[in-house]
C-alpha cells in the first residue's frame, strides 16, 4: 500500500503478530529475553546482531510504543520513559556537562522549574531564564558555554505561545541545542521537529494516554543526541514499563480522534466563558482575542484541550468556584477523557514564590480547565452553575 496517513499509522503500525495469531498486541511483560546459545548472547551484547536483552535497555512493547511517536513526531529515533519530568531530565542531564549553561522560557512546569534553580546548579549547570513572549531579547542572554534552549508552547497554565520558527533560527544561529516539551499540543496539533527543534519530550501521561492511568514520557529528536539520551537511560534507569507501553500504544489508536474533540469543546466552552459577566478573561489559543491569535493558528493545527481563564474576584470566588463543580473533577492531571479543574496558585505552582507567580501570570483568581470528551452541554452547565454560586460569595 502507499504510505498511510497517521491517523491509521497509529491504528496499523504495530508489532509483528507472533505464531498465535493475536490481533491486539500482546504484552511482554519480562525483564528480560532469552538467548538461543552463547554465541548469540555474545553477539547481542556486542551489538553485533540485533535483538531484546533486558528491559531496561528496550523491549518490544516500549520499542513499538517509541516508533509509533517518532513517526508522529518525524524523528529520527526516541527513548520512553518513566515519566514526563523523566523525559525531561535525561533531554539535559544526558547531554549537558559541568560548565555548560542553558536558556529556559520563564512560563516551564513547575517540575522543570525546580530541575533548573534547585537541581542542575549542584551539578556544575547553570541556567536563565528569559522571556517567552521576548523572543528578541533571548540572544543577549546567550553566553560563550550557553548550549541549549528549554522551551514549552504553549505555557502552562498560561497559554503563552513561542515561536517555534524563530526560536529555532537563533539556536541554529548559534549552534545550540532547542529543547521543546510538546506534552499540551501532542503531535496532533504541532511538530515542533518540522520548525528545526533538535529534541522533542512528552509527558505521555496526558493526551497520550488521555485516560489518566498511566505515567511515562518519551524524548524524541535527532539521532545523534537521542544516542547519547538512551546511553544515559539505559545506565540510569529511568525506562517505561512495558504495561504502560502497551496502553499507551493502544492509546494512540485514538489519539487524532480525541484531540479534535478535546479542542472543539474547549473551543465552545473559551467561547461561552468570554461573554460570561463573572469572567475577566479568557486564555484560549485559537479564540481570536488571544494575543497570539495569528501565531496559534499557523503553528498549531487545533487549539488543544486547555482553557484559563480568571475569576472576577481572589482567591474565595477561585476557591468557591472548585468547591462548587459537581461534574467536573478537582485534580492536578490534564488531558483526561474527564474535564479536570484545577487552581494552579495552591496546586501546581503552589511551590514557586508570589513573585515568581506573578512573573508567569499566575494570579489567585486564575483557574485551568482540562476540557475532557463529555457532551459540551454537560461541562458548559457545571462550569455556569460553580461560576453563579462562587461570585455570591
Ligand atoms: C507541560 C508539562 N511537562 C511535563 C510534565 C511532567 O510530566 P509527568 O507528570 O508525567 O512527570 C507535566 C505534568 O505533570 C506538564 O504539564
Amino acid at each position: 500500500m502507499a504510505k498511510l496517513k497517521p491517523e491509521t499509522e497509529n491504528i496499523r503500525g504495530q508489532l509483528e503478530r507472533t505464531q498465535y495469531r493475536e490481533h491486539s498486541v500482546p504484552l511482554f511483560m519480562t525483564s528480560s529475553f532469552t538467548f538461543q546459545d552463547a554465541e548469540q548472547m555474545a553477539a547481542m551484547f556486542a551489538g553485533d546482531e540485533e535483538g531484546d536483552i533486558y528491559s531496561r535497555y528496550a523491549n518490544p512493547n516500549t520499542d513499538e510504543f517509541c516508533r509509533k511517536m517518532c513517526r508522529l513526531e518525524g524523528a529520527e529515533s526516541g527513548f520512553p520513559t518513566s515519566s514526563g519530568m523523566a523525559a525531561i531530565w535525561a533531554s539535559i542531564a544526558g547531554i549537558l556537562s559541568k560548565g555548560e549553561h542553558l536558556l529556559a522560557s520563564r512560563a516551564v512546569f513547575g517540575s522543570t522549574h525546580q530541575i533548573l534553580t534547585q537541581i542542575l546548579p549542584r551539578f556544575g549547570i547553570e541556567s536563565d531564564y528569559v522571556e517567552p513572549g521576548k523572543i528578541e531579547e533571548w540572544e543577549s542572554h546567550i553566553r560563550p558555554n550557553t548550549k541549549m534552549i528549554l522551551l514549552e508552547t504553549p505555557s502552562n497554565p498560561g497559554l503563552a505561545l513561542i515561536d517555534l520558527e524563530q526560536a529555532s533560527q537563533l539556536a541554529k544561529k548559534h549552534g545550540l541545542i532547542l529543547n521543546v516539551d510538546n506534552c499540551f499540543s501532542t503531535p496532533v496539533i504541532q511538530n515542533p521537529i518540522n520548525y528545526g527543534v533538535d529534541l522533542v519530550t512528552h509527558s505521555t501521561t496526558k493526551y497520550i494516554d488521555g485516560q489518566g492511568r498511566t505515567l511515562g514520557g518519551i524524548v524524541v529528536g535527532n539521532a545523534e543526541l537521542i544516542e547519547k539520551i538512551v546511553f544515559f537511560c539505559r545506565h540510569t534507569g529511568p525506562a517505561m514499563s512495558p504495561f504502560n507501553a502497551w496502553i499507551l500504544s493502544k492509546s494512540l489508536e485514538t489519539l487524532h480522534l480525541r484531540m479534535e474533540k478535546h479542542s472543539s469543546n474547549a473551543l465552545a466552552l473559551a467561547q461561552y466563558l468570554e461573554q460570561h459577566p463573572s469572567v475577566s478573561k479568557v486564555m484560549y489559543p485559537h479564540l481570536p482575542s488571544h494575543p497570539q491569535y495569528e501565531l496559534a493558528t499557523s503553528q498549531m493545527r487545533l487549539g488543544g484541550g486547555i482553557v484559563s481563564f480568571f475569576i472576577n474576584g481572589g482567591i474565595v470566588q477561585g476557591r468557591s468556584f472548585m468547591n462548587a463543580l459537581e461534574m467536573c473533577s478537582l485534580s492536578a492531571n490534564l488531558g483526561d477523557s474527564r474535564t479536570i479543574a484545577t487552581h494552579p496558585a495552591t496546586s501546581t505552582h503552589s511551590k514557586l514564590s508570589e513573585d515568581e507567580r506573578a512573573d508567569v501570570g499566575i494570579t489567585d483568581s486564575l483557574v485551568r480547565i482540562s476540557v475532557g470528551l463529555e457532551h459540551i452541554d454537560d461541562i458548559v452547565e457545571d462550569i455556569q452553575n460553580a461560576l453563579s454560586k462562587a461570585v455570591r460569595e
